[in-house]
């Protein structure tokens, strides 16, 4: 395989012998190694990460001794330093995700690219004036108004929102303003607000709200503020308390009237558990609302419907008939007006993944940094080992069967193969831009289009497989992986891929599970913590739970699992020379590197926990010892260890 990482690697390691003897000599580099802001671009990723590293472990106190605190000694003092640009280790990969995105957004080609960039630039760009004067602020409330159609047929009257009673019966509301409609409307563009409904495949699903909102009396006020200003503080306080009053009775914390029956019994019966019986709220509710989406009748009749929990769905709709309409219309509101805040712009990629993910399946955006193919490569090699076990250990149907038909199957894993697959399927470009182009965005309009695009999401939902991009014995998952993994491949040394993304992947695919093992962990730890174990001179061995044993057993071996896998790859790509003359220059070595990348990630978090999880792990693995070469009675080399002979 050959590849630009290859030569960038060398490259590095050139331009910083050299750099040591001659300040500027990088103009010859450039003519053998491509070009030069490449290669100051892979040297400054690899160069600052290590410096990073490097600061934060205590150089002046002894691995030997505590290497959780050896290798996050300084850390606080680090985050002290450069309170502005420091960034936790274990956010890394999150914060480059984020950088790329940002730096990449304008430049995004396919349909739905475009649709998330103009969303994004939109949100940075919110309440900056408008396009006329320039200066004239506007709230949130009146660009709400402003800019869904639906809110702002009723622009005027609601400018006064929230409503208290005597305002909504001298204007006459109830013939206006109607909280079904202006519910059903927002959950068809994806903001449910009193039910939850979702699609699968030609699938339904009923849900009550889970987490619906129900702040206290202070923060209702509080986020009532902005459109309360200049009315009597009594107004926030009753309608507030009008609120809460109603959304504690939908969550059933507060007793119900009791309804009369037909025959003048009271109910105290609960509905039974598979039927939603529909009252005419809700049927009215379900017909505005897939009228909204405009699926057709036979779409409809067609599709498997599943009503979840309907015991909680009634009673809350139960506490909304018994609610003024004015009351449930300005929750309904509020909480639509809460959610729409949308503080964090980047959170649009994380909505519309699968559109962002297409546009970097298309490449456009990577395609100066490397190939497909090659990334592709890249990954498969990364994940070699992993994929071996993987396969050998789940049964044809869980995995393969899904994806080839039984002619097809090839005896080696071909992950790129099975990625592209099912890239071609989930991310299939031509199926997008039929349920994403023609949305009609219009121009400075982030709420309105955010409502657009949410509406369109929901649709192809319901003409698309339900995707679980968690389950780690699927596609999706690796293809999300995959895409993550190219993106940290162009901000983070080989290391780090090993030490966050290549462990996960072991911790979370179960794979490295054993009970027996565990169990022998269990006893031999504990054996270990009554023989060292002292308050003063070796708190390093205090004993450990149960659950802590589990956790520490299943971190060693999936800690040992992907240090194989990182010396693999070094081997395999014949890039340890690289990689050793880079790190040596910062006083590191391929043996050592990733003890201390994974034990950073765990810094100043529950220090308690993980500081034993790693400790313990460490100190009873062989790789360790041959990295660090404790002496003999050092604590972090234990006369006896455990969980070496479980492993294989
Ligand atoms: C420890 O690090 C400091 C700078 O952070 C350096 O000046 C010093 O020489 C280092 N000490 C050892 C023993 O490496
Ligand atoms: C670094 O280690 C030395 C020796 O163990 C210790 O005295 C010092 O307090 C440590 N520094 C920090 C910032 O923890
Ligand atoms: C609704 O769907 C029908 C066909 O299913 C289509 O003819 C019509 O244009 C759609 N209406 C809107 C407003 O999208
Ligand atoms: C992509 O979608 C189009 C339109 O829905 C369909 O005709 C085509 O077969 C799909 N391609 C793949 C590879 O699934
Ligand atoms: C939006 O603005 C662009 C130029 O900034 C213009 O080309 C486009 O026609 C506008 N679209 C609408 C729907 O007004």
């Amino acid at each position: 395989m050959r590849w630009k990482l290859q030569f960038v690697l060398i490259a590095i390691v050139i331009q910083i012998v050299r750099s040591q003897n001659d300040q500027d000599s990088e103009a010859e580099v450039e003519t053998d190694f491509g070009s030069k802001t490449e290669l100051a671009f892979f040297t400054k990723l690899y160069d600052s990460n290590l410096r990073k590293m490097v600061k934060i472990k205590n150089n002046s106190s002894d691995p030997c001794e505590d290497f959780y605190a050896h290798a996050c000694g300084n850390f606080d003092r680090e985050l002290e330093e450069n309170p502005d640009d420091f960034l936790p280790p274990y956010l890394y990969n999150k914060q480059d995700r984020m950088d790329f995105f940002s730096s990449e957004v304008g430049n995004f080609e396919t349909i739905v690219g475009k649709l998330i960039s103009q969303l994004y630039e939109e949100c940075r760009k919110r309440g900056e004036g408008n396009v006329f004067g320039g200066t004239s602020k506007t709230t949130q409330w009146e660009r709400l108004l402003e800019e869904i159609p639906f809110l702002a047929r009723h622009e005027q009257v609601l400018s006064s929102w929230p409503f208290l009673r005597h305002q909504w019966e001298r204007r006459q509301l109830n013939g206006q303003l109607n909280w079904i409609v202006l519910s059903a409307q927002l959950a068809a563009h994806g903001l449910p607000t009193l039910l939850r409904i979702y699609f699968a495949l030609d699938t339904i699903y009923v849900t009550p709200m889970e987490d619906l909102p129900c702040p206290s009396m202070e923060e209702f006020k509080s986020s009532l503020s902005d459109v309360l200003k200049g009315r009597h503080h009594q107004a926030a306080h009753i309608i507030a308390h009008e609120m809460r009053v109603l959304c504690r009775g939908m969550r059933g914390e507060l007793p119900l009237a009791r309804s009369l029956t037909r025959n003048g019994r009271t109910t105290t019966q609960r509905p039974s558990q598979e039927q939603l019986i529909l009252d005419e709220n809700t049927k009215d509710y379900f017909q505005l609302f897939f009228a909204e989406l405009n699926f057709s009748k036979e779409q409809l009749e067609m599709a498997r419907k599943f009503p979840l929990d309907v015991p909680k769905i009634s009673q809350a709709w139960e506490a909304l008939r018994q609610t003024e309409p004015r009351i449930v219309y300005n929750y309904v509101m509020w909480q639509a007006k809460e959610q729409l805040r949308y503080p964090d712009c980047y959170k649009i990629s994380e909505e519309f993944e699968r559109l962002l993910h297409s546009e970097y399946w298309q490449w456009h955006v990577l395609s100066p940094h490397l190939t497909r193919d090659v990334a592709l490569a890249a990954y498969q090699l990364h994940t070699t080992r992993f994929q071996k076990i993987r396969r050998a250990s789940l049964s044809r149907r869980d995995w393969y069967g899904h994806l080839w038909p039984a002619s097809v199957e090839k005896k080696e894993l071909q992950v790129a193969r099975i990625l592209q697959t099912h890239a071609q399927n989930y991310l299939n470009i031509t199926e997008l831009n039929e349920n994403y182009g023609g949305l009609g965005f219009a121009n400075n309009s982030f709420h309105g289009n955010l409502l657009l695009l949410r509406k369109a999401q929901l649709r192809h939902s319901f003409a698309s497989p339900y995707v679980d991009e968690e389950d780690v014995n699927q596609p999706p998952y690796f293809l999300r992986h995959f895409l993550h993994f190219v993106l940290l491949s162009l901000h983070r040394p080989t290391y780090h891929y090993y030490a966050t993304q290549g462990l996960e992947l072991w911790r979370q695919s179960g794979l490295l599970l054993d009970t027996d093992g565990r169990y022998t962990a269990m006893d031999c730890l504990e054996r270990q913590s009554l023989q060292h174990y002292d308050a003063e001179l070796a708190p390093i061995y205090r004993p450990l739970g149960s659950e802590e044993v589990a956790e520490t057993f299943h971190f060693y071996r999936s800690f040992q699992y992907s240090l194989r896998d990182y010396h693999f790859w070094l081997q395999g790509e014949r890039f340890a020379f690289a990689e050793t003359a880079v790190l040596q220059f910062f006083g590191l070595d391929p043996q050592k590197v990733l003890f201390y990348a994974v034990a950073q990630q765990l810094c100043n978090r529950q220090t308690e926990i993980f500081a034993a999880q790693l400790n313990r792990g460490y100190m009873n693995m062989p790789e360790f010892q041959e990295a660090f070469k404790c002496e003999a009675e050092k604590p972090m080399n234990p006369s006896s260890r455990c969980m070496i002979n479980m492993c294989e």
